[in-house]
């Protein structure tokens, strides 16, 4: 099965979240891993599986203004942020609305502050729900990948995020096994 896994990313952590995903999916499948401005619909349409993350930004998915102040932010001077080449476009929120409806697998995922995420907010459970209503299964519940308050990601955070891409690889198999039986 072909798995596309799309991110938006501001400042590079959810990519490099997104890299260790592609690497745990490709187990158990063909992976193509691209920017949300790159997920094209010929790509949506040819996997089986999609698996979406962004950061979570006001407690939530980014919006246009939330992705300025990210933007402002890094021009500060001795910020020590970079703005990831790829976080041009309308990002994932934008995306998700504009996907077409489908009866697929999909997971999602978001890094965030580390912390109880009742205070943070999370990212992933709005792709989530956006996901599940636009016709999408969830195979696995949403995940969130860690960074601190100087927005580095915590230690062991990449590789659980790879051990995280093999499980819903396994289950994205598991799910289609199910209802080709039934
Ligand atoms: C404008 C803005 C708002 C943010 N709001 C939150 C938030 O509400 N909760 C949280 O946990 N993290 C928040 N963060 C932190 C980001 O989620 C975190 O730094 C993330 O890893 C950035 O991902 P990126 O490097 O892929 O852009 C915010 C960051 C920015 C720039």
């Amino acid at each position: 099965m072909r798995a596309l896994v799309v991110y938006e990313s501001m400042y590079g952590n959810t990519r490099a979240i997104a890299v260790d995903i592609a690497a745990g999916l490709s187990a158990t499948h063909q992976v193509t891993l691209v920017p949300v401005n790159r997920a094209t619909p010929e790509l949506v349409a040819a996997s089986g599986l999609i698996v979406a993350g962004s950061p979570t930004h006001m407690h939530g998915m980014p919006t246009g203004a939330t992705r300025r102040m990210a933007a402002e932010a890094a021009g500060r001077p001795g910020s020590g942020l970079a703005v990831d080449p790829d976080a041009d476009g309308p990002g994932l929120r934008s995306w998700l609305a504009g996907l077409s409806a489908r009866d697929g697998l999909a997971a999602s995922f978001d890094t965030r502050f580390s912390g109880l995420a009742v205070l943070t907010g999370r990212a992933s459970q709005g792709i989530a729900r956006l996901l599940a209503g636009h016709g999408y299964r969830l195979v696995i519940a949403p995940e969130s990948f860690l960074v601190s308050k100087q927005n580095t990601l915590l230690a062991g955070e990449t590789g659980r995020a790879r051990s995280w891409g093999a499980l819903a690889g396994e289950a994205a198999r598991a799910a289609l096994a199910a209802s080709e039986r039934s």
